[in-house]
């Protein structure tokens, strides 16, 4: 493979190697670490904000000994008015190894992938509403340092369902590993008609003996205008708080993959407490993003 554009394109042996690959950076020196990659180049090009994807990218690929560039889109040429394909001409006439990019547009990558050669690897940082083929996999990756197997978990998924790239790619993986008890829960206008077999009635039934809750960012940017948002009734009616974190199992771990929203998708108590993972999860970004470009540079 050359891209990484979908989580859908990886199957389970794949997915069970990049783990494996991310078992075996996580235990070497640091020397070994940084000849991984050494004389490689990667570019970051994010359309939209980030924090932990774009600087954990950055991190763990200077961490494997590549040299890694980020073009910082509002000090660019795009502000010239260049458009997105020569954008991307541009970029790929240096030659660099990698691009890693983020879009606002479902299937962006999609639409560039034929601009590039194929020593030039298109990692996929989240693309609109559609996928975050990363994010899915540090989450993964989580769950199995918390949960014996994949297949007897209940996952449950509450929040912006519709805008959320995370949430697709998450289901998406699970699906690959098996998992067939996932539930989601949130507003009705928020929940895509794709996922309907998947919907809780209520946030109670979502919650009973869940072993792993992922609470979603609300994705305000993503909300058109004819789409009703309360954030006032929201912590009360989709939120998750102490109280509400009982009806899962004792051992449920808490996820987010933030930016979060306190007090309004998580409270502070919980997102703080002894069952969240929220940090591990970032901890494991760099990690897996390791794993990623090895496989596809190396
Ligand atoms: N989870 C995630 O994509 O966070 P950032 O937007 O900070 O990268």
């Amino acid at each position: 493979m050359t891209h990484l554009l979908d989580i859908k394109d990886l199957n389970k042996a794949d997915l069970e190697q990049l783990f494996k690959r991310a078992d075996e950076i996580q235990t070497e020196t640091k020397a070994l670490r940084l000849n991984r990659l050494a004389g490689k180049q990667a570019v970051c090009l994010f359309y939209e904000n980030s924090t932990r994807t774009l600087l954990s990218f950055q991190l763990a690929a200077s961490g494997l000994g590549a040299t890694v560039f980020h073009l910082p889109v509002s000090h660019s040429s795009v502000q010239k008015g260049e458009s997105f394909h020569d954008t991307i001409k541009t970029i790929v006439a240096m030659a660099p190894d990698a691009l890693i990019m983020r879009h606002p547009e479902d299937h962006a990558h999609q639409q560039i992938v034929d601009l590039l050669p194929n020593n030039v690897h298109l990692i996929n940082a989240g693309d609109g509403q559609n996928q975050h083929p990363t994010q899915s996999l540090l989450d993964l990756y989580t769950i199995r340092q918390h949960k014996t197997n994949f297949q007897d978990l209940k996952v449950t998924i509450i929040g912006d369902i519709k805008h959320s790239r995370v949430a697709n790619s998450l289901i998406d993986a699970l699906t690959t590993l098996k998992t067939t008890n996932i539930v989601l829960y949130g507003p009705d206008n928020l929940m895509p008609k794709q996922y309907a077999d998947k919907k809780a009635d209520n946030i109670n039934t979502a919650l009973d003996q869940a072993d792993v809750v992922v609470m979603l960012r609300i994705q305000k940017e993503r909300f058109d205008k004819n789409e009703f948002l309360n954030i006032n009734q929201w912590h009360q009616q989709y939120g998750l708080d102490a109280d509400k974190l009982k009806l899962a199992n004792k051992d449920a771990i808490v996820m987010h993959p933030g930016p979060s929203n306190r007090g309004i998708e998580i409270s502070a108590e919980v997102a703080d407490g002894p069952q969240s993972v929220i940090l591990e999860q970032v901890a494991n970004g760099v990690l897996l993003r390791q794993a990623v470009l090895y496989q596809f540079l190396s």
